[in-house]
């Protein structure tokens, strides 16, 4: 048996045609969805990310910018910044690309984004609609992940799901979101004991634990549908996901590839956000 593979590209191209007449009708109405992208520093795996960012939101015919700060820019100062585009309707999404440096406070950071305004799902008013079951702005890389399993057809209700990792914007929200859809839903990390037992229960399982070929063929429940989130580099610099894809392709139903899985969904997702939030604006002008 070989494994169906979920192409995130594939699916992250088709879904960009659709948002492609959404964005027209906006900008028929006056309004061009506008993304800024907060970047401080020069971290060059987050210069990487901004860029692909920019380069997806121009071909969607989106106001773009990405605002460059200095690494030593002070908490207060990008506070500052962060309310400056709250403000500025331009923009209906504002990212902070993620890690900041060490004296700067993430969280106080993401708590002052606009919720409105918080198109990767991490604000924590966002993250409350989504634990009560009322989501509004939901995380990328796990809104996506829904939407490649949607798209494949992959069953979710009644099915058992493991989490393996359990990050505030993967693996929580993933869990979540599969909870939702009635799946019975396990985390697992890394204190949990017999990992491959665990996840060989599972109908569908998640890897987002960011350690390359973790993932053996030995967690796998034939035919179950595996999302690998990893990105990960190996000795040669190449790009490697959390699950050793070509023996677990020989015994799952389903898996994502890295690169062109998981990776083009999360950006898609956060483009996608950023048109709903310009189509509430548009819907409050015609009010
Ligand atoms: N750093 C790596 N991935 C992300 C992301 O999806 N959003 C933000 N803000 N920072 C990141």
């Amino acid at each position: 048996m070989s494994a169906t593979i979920m192409s995130g590209k594939l699916l992250a191209d088709e879904m960009t045609n659709e948002m492609q007449n959404d964005v027209n009708k906006l900008k028929e109405k006056g309004i061009t969805p506008g993304l800024v992208v907060l970047l401080v520093g020069e971290d060059p795996a987050s210069q990487t990310y901004v860029k692909n960012k920019e380069k997806r939101a121009l071909a969607l015919g989106f106001h773009s910018l990405i605002k460059r700060y200095p690494a030593d820019i002070t908490e207060e100062e990008l506070l500052n910044e962060v309310k400056q585009y709250n403000e500025d309707p331009l923009f209906h999404g504002i990212l902070v690309q993620l890690p900041l440096p060490k004296h700067i406070d993430s969280d106080k950071i993401v708590n002052a984004i606009d919720s409105v305004k918080d198109v990767d799902g991490f604000h924590p008013v966002n993250m409350g609609k989504l634990f009560i079951g009322k989501p509004d702005k939901i995380p990328c890389t796990p809104y996506g992940i829904m939407k490649m399993l949607e798209r494949y057809k992959v069953e979710i209700e009644g099915k058992t799901a493991v989490v393996i990792g359990r990050s505030n914007i993967v693996g929580k929200p993933i869990a979540q979101l599969l909870m939702m859809k009635n799946a019975t839903v396990t985390m697992a990390h890394s204190k949990t004991k017999d990992l491959a037992a665990l996840a060989r229960t599972a109908d569908i399982l998640v890897v987002a634990i960011g350690k390359g070929h973790f993932v053996t063929k030995e967690f796998i429940k034939p035919g179950a549908a595996v999302i690998d989130v990893g990105m990960n580099r190996d000795e040669n610099g190449k790009l490697i996901g959390d699950v050793k894809s070509d023996e677990v392709a020989e015994v799952a139903g389903y898996l994502t590839p890295v690169p062109k899985g998981v990776g083009p969904m999360t950006i898609t997702m956060l483009l996608y956000q950023t048109i709903e939030s310009a189509n509430k604006l548009a819907a409050l002008l015609e009010d």
